[in-house]
């Protein structure tokens, strides 16, 4: 069922490029006014989504709504409420940065003057008014994908879809990027792929982890941690804890409890527990008790990182 209250809806989109499946009957829905994180090693389909969504590319067989506009329908409707920033951004060498974007707007129906007025504001939201008059071509890496983001933000989209938008950046400057785009949400709904999973945790709602061109999950961040949140311990040991291994699983609280001899060269084990600070005592008991010299004892804490590793391998 079309749904025309969600910013982006897709129903069973599908890519092949001949025998080949890139997107397989992708199915999400992205609420309005969030930023919707789609994550998934290099080549698992995030491009080819992205270019679906857009309406640059058609589909296999399938379906993608912005708004309940068909991405790829001939009225262009969605061109209209969205913006895109590629992977590989490019411009107009010989325009400065204030020239670019003031074309774009014009292009997209603005007057001259409201889009130099436009252009001025984004080349200052995005951080790079210095380089205002400066060609494109003269534009750092990071630079250009700033200005990307700029041009994306033309015209003030409903959505906007950024594919890798800090991957060209240094560590400030991603931080300072992912910011901003955090605070779009207050007027757009952000769609943006990557693969760094930090970048994710920092300022996407809901995360779609994509892998083979098969959505594995799609769901509100906070509820993918929970539902993946066990509570346990990792235990670092410089001898075999074979011996404690059954008294550990017979406690009452211990769900799972295993162990492998890490790559430096000391044991870890790692128990998954009910009862976090009982478990927790006991435990450190046990080793005791069995004259175990513990090298760490540390609560297990859940990454996307831990969840992304778990899904991908199935
Ligand atoms: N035009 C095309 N013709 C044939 N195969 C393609 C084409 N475009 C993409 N593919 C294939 O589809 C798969 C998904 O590619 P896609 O570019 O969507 O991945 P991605 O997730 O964006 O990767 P990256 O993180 O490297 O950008 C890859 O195996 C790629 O080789
Ligand atoms: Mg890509």
């Amino acid at each position: 069922m079309i749904n025309k209250d969600l910013a982006v809806q897709t129903i069973n989109l599908k890519k092949d490029f001949n025998q080949f499946t890139a997107l397989n009957n992708l199915n999400i829905e992205v609420e309005p006014n969030t930023v919707y994180g789609f994550l998934g090693p290099n080549g698992s389909g995030k491009t080819t989504a992205i270019r679906l969504l857009t309406g640059l590319s058609y589909p296999s067989s399938g379906h993608s709504y912005i708004y309940g506009y068909e991405s790829f329908a001939k009225d262009m409707q969605v061109r209209r409420i969205i913006g895109y920033l590629p992977d590989v951004p490019s411009f107009f060498g010989f325009m400065s940065g204030l020239q670019y974007l003031t074309y774009c707007g014009q292009v997209f129906g603005l007057e001259y003057k409201a889009s130099q007025k436009q252009a001025h504001e984004l080349l200052e939201l995005t951080g790079i008014k210095e380089a205002t008059h400066r060609n494109t071509n003269k534009y750092s890496r990071g630079m250009k994908q700033r200005l990307g983001l700029a041009a994306a933000l033309v015209g003030n989209p409903k959505v906007v879809f950024l594919d890798e938008p800090v991957s060209a950046l240094d560590p400030i400057g991603r931080a300072n990027v992912l910011d901003i785009i955090r605070n779009l949400k207050t007027h757009t709904t952000v769609f943006l792929s990557t693969h760094i999973l930090s970048d994710v945790e920092r300022v996407c709602d809901k995360v779609g982890i994509i892998d083979h061109g098969n959505l594995l999950v799609s769901k509100d961040i906070n509820d993918l941690k929970k539902d993946y949140s066990k509570k346990g311990f990792e235990v670092k040991l410089s001898e075999d804890p074979a011996t404690v291994l059954a008294i550990i699983r017979n406690k009452e609280w211990c769900q799972e409890a295993a162990y492998v001899l890490d790559t430096d060269g000391y044991y870890k084990l790692t128990v998954y527990v009910t009862e976090k600070t009982k478990a927790g005592q006991e435990l450190q008991q046990i080793m005791a008790l069995h004259g175990y010299d513990m090298i760490s004892f540390n609560a297990i804490a859940v990454s996307l990182e831990n969840i992304f590793m778990k899904l991908a391998r199935g």
